[in-house]
Parts: C-alpha cells; sequence; structure tokens
C-alpha cells in the first residue's frame, strides 16, 4: 500500500449541500406525513380548504419523502463514494452544481403545485409535464456526472457500491422517461400517452421499479460503502455481492404486476408478477446477509456506536420488509391485503426502517468527515435519535398491521343471506385507535430528526472552512 496526497481535492461542496438538504427535506417531509397521519385521526385538520385536504398533501408527503429526503440522501453519498472509491474528483463542478439547484427546484415545483392540485394522478409520477421534463434534464446529467467520474478512475476495478448507484440511475431515467409520456393540453395538464390496462401496467412497471431501483438498488449502493466503512471490515462476500446484484437487477423489472392483482391485466401477467416478487425473496435477503455478515467480529461495536446501530437496523428491516412483500404479492393473501393500511404498514417497514435509518446512519458517517471534525457533536444525541426512530417505526409498523388486517377481515366478513356483516365506516371506527398509534410512531420518528438537524448544525457551526477544505484533500491510499 502506497500513500500520495492528492493534488487536487475531492469535490465536497455538493456533497455537503446535498447532505444537509437531506436532513431539511426530511424534517418537512416526515413532518408533513405527521400532519397527514393526524388528518386521519382529526379529520378537522383538513381546514375545508383545497389545498389542505389530505387528498393534495398524501401526494406531497411521498414526493417529499421519496424524492426530496430520499434523493438528495443518494446524491449526497453516490457523488461522496464514487469519488472516494474512484480516488478522482467529480468530472464537472457546473455540471454536479447543476444537479443540486435543478433537483431543489423540482421539489420546490412541487410543493407549489401539489397542493394547487396540478397532477398527472400517476401514483409517484405526479409531477405535470414542465417539472418531469426538468427531472428527466437533472437526472440526464447526473447521470453524466456519475459515470464520467467512473472513466477517469484512478483505480482499476469499480467497487460494487458504485455498480449498484449505477443501476439505479440508469433505470430511474428508463422508468421516469416511459412512464412520463404524455401529450400536453396546457401548462399544467397533460394526457397519458397510453390508455387502460396498458397505462395501469406501465404506471406500475414504474411504480414496482422506483421501488426497486430507486428506494432500493440506490440504498444497497449506500449499504455497500457505508457498512463496512463503519464496522471497519470488509465486505463479507465480494463475489455474493456480484451475485447479489445481478439477480437482484435481473428480477425486480418482473414483478410489478403484483400491484395489480385481481384487475384488468390478463391473469398470466398477474401470476408472473406473482412468481417473480417470490423469487425475489432470494438476492434481497442475500444483500441482506452481505451486509449483516460483514459485522462479523465487529458486533461489539454496536455497544458503543449508534451510527452502526442505525446502520445494521436498517438491513434488518429491509430484510423484514423483503420477506413480508413476497408474502403480499401472494394473490390469495393480497385479497385481504389490498387496499388495507397493511399496505401502508410495508411501505413504512421500507421506508422508515430501510430507506430513511440507512440513510441517516450514512449522513452521521459523512457530515464530520465533510466538514473536518472528528466526529458528531454528540454521540449522546445519536443514540437518542436511534431510540425515536426504533421505537417510531414500530409502532408505526404493528398499528398498521393490526390495522390492515382488521379492515381486511371486516370488508370480506358475510352474513349468512349474503349481504355485508360490516359497513365501510364501521371498518373505519375499528381503526381510529391504529391511525392514533401510527401518528404517535411518526411523531416519535420526525422528532428524532430534529435532534439530528440540532446535532449536524453544532458540527458544522464547530467547523472552520479551512479545515473543511483540508478534509476534501483527502490522503489517497495507492492501493484500495
Ligand atoms: C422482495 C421485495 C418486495 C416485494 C416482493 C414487495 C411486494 C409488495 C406488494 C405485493 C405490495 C402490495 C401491492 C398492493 O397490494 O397494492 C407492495 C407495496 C409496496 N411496497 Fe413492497 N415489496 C418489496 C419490498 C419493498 C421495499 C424494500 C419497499 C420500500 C423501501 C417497498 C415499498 C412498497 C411501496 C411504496 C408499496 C405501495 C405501493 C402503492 O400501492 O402505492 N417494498 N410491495
Ligand atoms: C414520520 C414519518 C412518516 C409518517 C408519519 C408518514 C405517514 C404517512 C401517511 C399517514 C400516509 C398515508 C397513508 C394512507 O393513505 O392511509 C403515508 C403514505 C406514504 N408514505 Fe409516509 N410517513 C412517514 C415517513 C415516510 C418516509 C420516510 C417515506 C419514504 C422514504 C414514506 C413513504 C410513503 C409512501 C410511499 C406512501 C404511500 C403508500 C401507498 O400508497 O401505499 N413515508 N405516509
Amino acid at each position: 500500500m502506497s500513500t500520495a496526497i492528492s493534488p487536487t481535492a475531492y469535490n465536497y461542496k455538493v456533497v455537503r449541500q446535498f447532505a444537509i438538504m437531506t436532513v431539511v427535506w426530511g424534517i418537512l417531509g416526515m413532518g408533513l406525513g405527521v400532519f397527514i397521519a393526524s388528518q386521519l385521526v382529526w379529520p378537522e385538520l383538513n381546514f375545508d380548504l383545497p389545498w389542505t385536504t389530505f387528498g393534495r398533501l398524501r401526494p406531497l408527503h411521498t414526493n417529499l419523502v421519496i424524492f426530496a429526503f430520499g434523493g438528495c440522501a443518494l446524491f449526497a453519498t453516490s457523488y461522496y463514494v464514487v469519488q472516494r472509491t474512484c480516488q478522482t474528483r467529480l468530472i464537472s463542478d457546473g455540471l454536479a452544481a447543476f444537479t443540486f439547484w435543478g433537483w431543489q427546484a423540482v421539489i420546490v415545483g412541487a410543493i407549489v403545485t401539489l397542493p394547487m392540485g396540478f397532477t398527472t394522478t400517476k401514483e409517484y409520477a405526479e409531477l405535470e409535464w414542465p417539472l418531469a421534463i426538468l427531472l428527466a434534464i437533472v437526472w440526464v446529467t447526473y447521470g453524466l456526472v456519475f459515470f464520467g467520474t467512473i472513466v477517469k478512475r484512478k483505480t482499476k476495478h469499480i467497487y460494487v457500491g458504485n455498480w449498484f448507484y449505477g443501476a439505479f440511475i440508469v433505470v430511474t431515467a428508463m422508468l421516469h422517461i416511459v412512464n412520463h409520456a404524455s401529450l400536453p393540453v396546457s401548462f399544467f395538464k397533460s394526457y397519458s400517452a397510453y390508455s387502460g390496462a396498458t397505462d395501469a401496467m406501465i404506471q406500475w412497471w414504474y411504480g414496482h421499479n422506483a421501488v426497486g431501483f430507486f428506494l432500493t438498488t440506490g440504498f444497497l449502493g449506500m449499504m455497500y460503502y457505508f457498512v463496512p466503512k463503519q464496522a471497519e471490515r470488509p465486505i463479507y462476500s465480494y463475489r455474493l455481492s456480484i451475485v447479489h446484484f445481478w439477480a437482484l437487477i435481473t428480477l425486480y423489472i418482473w414483478a410489478g404486476p403484483h400491484h395489480l392483482h385481481y384487475t384488468a391485466l390478463p391473469d398470466w401477467a398477474q401470476s408472473l408478477g406473482m412468481a417473480m416478487s417470490i423469487i425475489l425473496l432470494a438476492p434481497s435477503w442475500g444483500g441482506m446477509i452481505n451486509g449483516m455478515m460483514t459485522l462479523s467480529g465487529a458486533w461489539h461495536k454496536l455497544r458503543t456506536d449508534p451510527i452502526l446501530r442505525f446502520l445494521v437496523v436498517s438491513l434488518a428491516f429491509y430484510g423484514m420488509s423483503t420477506f413480508e412483500g413476497p408474502m403480499m404479492a401472494i394473490k390469495t393473501v393480497n385479497s385481504l391485503s389490498h387496499y388495507t393500511d397493511w399496505t401502508i404498514g410495508h411501505v413504512h417497514a421500507g421506508a422508515l426502517g430501510w430507506v430513511a435509518m440507512i440513510s441517516i446512519g450514512a449522513i452521521y458517517h459523512m457530515i464530520p468527515k465533510l466538514f473536518g471534525r472528528a466526529q458528531m457533536h454528540s454521540t449522546g444525541l445519536i443514540n437518542a435519535h436511534f431510540w425515536l426512530a426504533t421505537i417510531g417505526t414500530v409502532l408505526y409498523i404493528a398499528s398498521m398491521w393490526v390495522n390492515g388486517i382488521t379492515q381486511g377481515l371486516m370488508w370480506r366478513a358475510i352474513n349468512d343471506d349474503g349481504t355485508l356483516t360490516y359497513s365501510f365506516v364501521e371498518a373505519l371506527q375499528a381503526s381510529h385507535p391504529g391511525f392514533i398509534v401510527r401518528a404517535l410512531g411518526g411523531a416519535f420518528f420526525a422528532s428524532g430528526m430534529l435532534f439530528m438537524a440540532y446535532n449536524v448544525y453544532r458540527t458544522v457551526r464547530a467547523s472552520d472552512p479551512a479545515e473543511a477544505e483540508a478534509a476534501a484533500k483527502i490522503a489517497v491510499v495507492g492501493a484500495h
């Protein structure tokens, strides 16, 4: 191993910007989550105004948590990881800055247009065509910066984390562009290029792979870098990581029809989606095991390192939600779970337990390094955050399981004469306690984010700009 000082510093500025905005959007997106969860407890919170109704704020919540919070975490970590594992600076500071400002502009556009009611009505693809085009331009630029940096790398091989980030970038571009093909009729209204069952299939091919590539593959890239780094152990099996990569990206793309069971979609397509979803358990767990086993010989670190705890518990939730998902994809199970809060619980097992927890762990790992500090301002606060997040997630998903199964069973209960045993309102009343527990769990999770904001603020304030710049002039280790 030879050691040399790099003549040029890494571009940490754009990483810092995205990392800080991850925290800001996390607070806003999750705060809004708590608000809409409270609307389901106290409907008066809809305020009888069109802009503040649940129907308009719900898609704003999903856009803020997935694209603003999750997206910024993915930009920040991928720019950080690609530079460090390729031992080279991003190919262009200008293009990287464009991706930062362009992405923030798309998010601000969502905050303005969604409450006003401008929407394509396609879930997770609600933004109308001018914003969708801006998003596509930013995304293609992101691809140029990321892959351009890989091309000029100083290392021989491409670290596996970058394979995952790369697949996430390429597939997200493909999904976004195909699903958004539409005919604009005015500045704020367009109609999908597809119709009927084809439109539904394309939408859920998009929707499921948004989960598979945006909420999973990108975050697995994060896992492959930050878990070994924080545990100070090499990844458990490099060979398994390669098998994991190819198996995951080959299988995910076929599973979309499990969102359309018992619909007008041809039956063979539904069965194919179900079969592929069940097979998907294997690569998902292969990846989880690879991450978990990286801790072999380092488990004791969990006692003292709450950042590692965030990363490891995120893998446990990843394992849990990727077991639950294939079960819910079985048609008979789905006939009970579909339309119920069970789906919402599954979503947040993945979203809070996996996506948010791994992002939080990665941001805590990066912030001191980005701002030239030895560690975060307070480890105690990270620990408090960890417990708020874990308890919050458990309250959220447990209440939604109870609600989901209650709703499913009440909706299908039939009297001897064939009439329904319960009205819809009765099932809604039975769900009320669960809604309260969910709002409480969400408040736990969101308040942890406030601890994080304070901790990040204190860490950043303590750094001096020269030290922060020096941190970017990292000692580059010749062999890696
Ligand atoms: C092997 C992995 C997985 C499989 C097979 C799977 C399967 C499923 C199934 C069957 C549904 C219910 C569809 C319905 O009844 O409408 C669903 C919904 C969902 N899952 Fe998963 N899941 C997996 C992992 C994940 C993970 C890790 C996340 C999050 C990070 C996630 C996020 C979602 C979302 C957001 C929905 C709701 C979609 C909607 O209706 O809006 N899933 N999943
Ligand atoms: C404090 C944390 C959070 C709270 C309280 C919260 C609350 C909610 C609520 C109340 C809904 C609507 C449920 C319904 O329609 O019945 C929802 C939907 C959703 N949330 Fe969250 N959320 C939180 C965090 C997150 C995060 C971090 C993510 C993603 C990374 C996320 C992704 C989603 C998705 C994808 C849906 C739509 C689910 C579907 O259509 O099946 N949420 N959330």
